[in-house]
């Protein structure tokens, strides 16, 4: 807490003569006091105040000190308990202690027995919320909802979903395939007050717009051949919630005016119906497209980007990131080991040299699939480079800058990219052999053929 902020201690005890007591004793202490006379009241002012600390009489009508305190621990307040206890209560005081009160003053209240504990309850308060913060910064580093991440530029996609939860604008969120588009959609409806309401997601991209508004906006019997019941839309079972709205750039453009009428007046009428339909839904749509350029190119609505961009979130690319690869290949090694019941320790050095330079054009969904992959592949305990798909050698080679110089003779071209592939590989003629798709007796073959000695490990 600031420093130049008097600590805050709730005084909860229904004799007056106790709480007017302690109230003026604390206040010459130069801390600032609140009291009440029942539990229900004591547990109320905590919820609405941070207070430092509580002074909790066992017995209260309403709620007890016990109660209060339990409810306290229950919803993780902050607040260092003291309970006061008065004659022949020994034991609920032992039950107090146990269940996370600090400690206890008897009554009648000796003053320096008051003095001493405050202090050290304070010392012990100032501890607990260091301890907090300290808990909440490290989780703000590494992780954050279902993301995994601590480069800066995903710290700032963490920010402006803090600071955008709890409001009611429109979110919309860009960025390359791959990228985490949902996992932020997702930890936006987490974050907000909608927790308790549905999250309902739908692809743009994956129906005929006649399916689309049908499934958007639902329908009522008879509404067309094969209605046979009523159905109600995404933006009914949203209701109260939020609705991801996928790949929004693949909307056809009809559908976006329908889109834009609910998203101004929250209200609808299903297919083939006549009563307009009252919602309230938070809208958070979503697009791998370059936004300006569907604009430009008619694809999206530049009205329905303003109503739907009120904040605009942009994810950076895994490229962008690389500093949180490793992190990322970490915490999907976990799920993979534990889902194919192996223990695959990691990637071998070369590996991920290779994955480090590797371009990602699928970011992190296509990371977390090669995991995948290679765990289920990997017999031992580290995955090695024959465990790696092809294509992202041949990607990775290409970006190496590695050119080949015309005019020269194939077979000499061919000797070339041998011995850099086997200086890739600290030559091992295995691995080497592996990436350029011969067989290892190939190898040998063209290797003898170059007067090279064959030194095969
Ligand atoms: N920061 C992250 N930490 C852990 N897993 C992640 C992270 N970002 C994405 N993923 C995982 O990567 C995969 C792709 O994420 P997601 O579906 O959110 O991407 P997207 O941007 O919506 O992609 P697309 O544009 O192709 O729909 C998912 O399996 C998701 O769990
Ligand atoms: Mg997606």
């Amino acid at each position: 807490m600031a420093k130049n902020l008097k600590y805050q201690i709730l005084i909860a005890d229904d004799e007056p003569a106790i709480t007017v007591g302690l109230a003026e004793l604390l206040q010459l202490e130069g801390y600032e006091t609140t009291t009440v006379s029942d539990g229900k009241d004591a547990l109320k002012q905590i919820k609405e105040k941070a207070f430092d600390i509580a002074l909790l009489d066992l017995v209260m009508p309403g709620l007890d000190g016990l109660q209060v305190l339990t409810e306290i621990k229950k919803i993780g307040l902050p607040t260092t308990v003291i309970m006061i206890s008065g004659k022949g209560s020994t034991e609920a005081t032992v039950k107090a202690i146990k269940s996370g009160a600090y400690d206890y003053l008897d009554k009648p209240v000796d003053p320096n027995r008051l003095r001493t504990i405050i202090a050290k309850a304070l010392e012990h308060q100032s501890l607990v919320i260091k301890n907090r913060e300290l808990e909440q910064e490290i989780k703000s580093l590494s992780r954050y909802e279902e993301m995994v991440g601590q480069d800066d530029k995903i710290h700032e996609v963490y920010h402006l979903i803090e600071a955008v939860a709890d409001t009611s604008a429109n979110v919309l969120i860009t960025g390359e395939s791959g990228t985490g588009k949902e996992l932020v959609a997702r930890a936006i409806h987490k974050k907000s007050s909608r927790v308790e309401g549905p999250f309902i997601a739908i692809n743009c991209s994956a129906f005929p717009r006649e399916l689309l508004e049908n499934e958007l906006f639902g329908h009522e019997k008879g509404a067309f051949t094969g209605a046979l019941k009523e159905k109600p839309g995404c933006f009914e079972m949203a209701d109260g919630g939020t609705l991801f709205l996928d790949e929004i750039g693949e909307m056809p453009a009809d559908t976006q005016i329908k889109l834009l009428r609910v998203l101004e007046e929250m209200s609808f009428r299903r297919l083939g119906g006549t009563k307009e339909i009252k919602v309230d839904v938070r809208v958070v749509a979503a697009t791998n497209r370059d936004i300006q350029k569907a604009i430009k190119e008619g694809l999206l609505r530049e009205d329905i980007y303003f109503r739907l961009s009120v904040m605009e979130i942009e994810l950076p690319s895994l490229r962008e990131r690389m500093s949180d690869l490793l992190p990322l290949i970490n915490e999907f090694l976990k799920i993979f080991n534990d889902r194919n019941n192996k223990e695959v320790k990691g990637f071998s050095p070369e590996c991920l040299e290779v994955l480090r330079k590797y371009h990602w054009p699928g970011n992190i969904r296509e990371l977390k699939n090669l995991v995948e992959r290679t765990v289920i592949l990997c017999e031992g305990d580290t995955i090695a480079l024959k465990h790696f798909p092809k294509h992202i050698f041949t990607a990775t080679q290409k970006e190496s800058g590695e050119s080949i110089e015309l005019g020269r003779e194939l077979h000499e071209i061919e000797k070339d990219v041998i011995f850099k592939t086997l200086k890739m590989t600290r030559n091992n003629k295995t691995k080497a052999a592996q990436i350029l798709g011969i067989s290892l007796k190939t190898m040998h073959n063209k290797l003898n053929k170059y007067y090279i000695e064959d030194d095969d490990p």
